[in-house]
């Protein structure tokens, strides 16, 4: 069984207001997702290390950094230090994976792989015991409230085959257009881990939003559970 859990994108919050969008979805987001952008890896432009020094002070929270950076090597470490509990690196970009794995572990925080769309999973599978969390890309990174791409779910269901066949305890997330249109046939793909932007802050209340895409989640996929409810399953 693993744990269906929701993850709000800051990257759709208000920018002005990043602090209380953090506080508006307390104690019903499972962790808050933390989009890093450089310029060079993708065409835009977001948060940084200090955000995450800001995040730690305002909210309990577990932060999720995806860095959609050039060289994840270099910098990836240092928002471990800052405090995020998982560091995320595009297999892209990264050029020393085991090096950078183990440089982020040390600095106290799990760490994903990511791949775009197009990236197969296949030629990281000898990797991913290196891993926390896989994160498969359901959009082009860049920018949020792009459409979800249908075309990635076959990649899902493979990707869970393969965890599961060779008995991987990762995570598998998702990350682009998730909502309440899209949610449930990524559960059923075998998704435990949700990336929400748009369909969060976008919504008049994000803390209801999260609740009801995890319930979707829940419905879709019998594999699933809410969190909390490990043990009694
Ligand atoms: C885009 C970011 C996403 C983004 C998702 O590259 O990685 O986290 O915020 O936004 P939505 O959920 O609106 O597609
Ligand atoms: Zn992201």
């Amino acid at each position: 069984m693993a744990t269906a859990q929701i993850y709000p994108s800051l990257l759709a919050a208000d920018f002005g207001r990043i602090a209380e969008a953090a506080l508006a979805v307390e104690g019903r987001a499972d962790w808050l997702h933390v989009d890093v952008m450089d310029y060079h890896f993708v065409p835009n432009l977001a948060f940084s290390g200090d955000t995450v020094t800001a995040l730690r002070k305002v909210t309990d929270t577990p932060l999720d950094c995806h860095l959609m950076i050039s060289d994840p090597d270099r910098w990836a470490p240092g928002f471990a230090e800052r405090g995020a509990s998982n560091v995320t690196i595009h297999a892209e970009a990264v050029e020393n994976l085991p090096r950078t794995t183990d440089a982020i572990r040390a600095a106290g925080a799990r760490t994903g792989l990511a791949v775009k769309p197009a990236t197969p999973v296949e030629a990281y599978a000898d990797e991913l015991h290196r891993f926390d969390l896989l994160l498969l890309m359901t959009i082009e990174p860049g920018f949020g409230g792009q459409k979800f791409m249908d075309s990635v779910l076959p990649k899902i269901e493979a990707a869970r085959a393969l965890l599961d066949r060779r008995g991987l305890d990762l995570w598998l997330q998702i990350d682009g257009g998730v909502s309440a249109e899209t949610i449930e046939r990524a559960a059923a793909a075998g998704v435990d881990v949700f990336v929400a932007g748009t369909a969060v802050y976008g919504l008049a209340d994000p803390g209801a939003a999260v609740e009801a895409l995890r319930e979707q989640a829940l419905r879709a996929s019998p594999r699933l559970s809410p969190p909390g409810r490990e043990a009694a399953v």
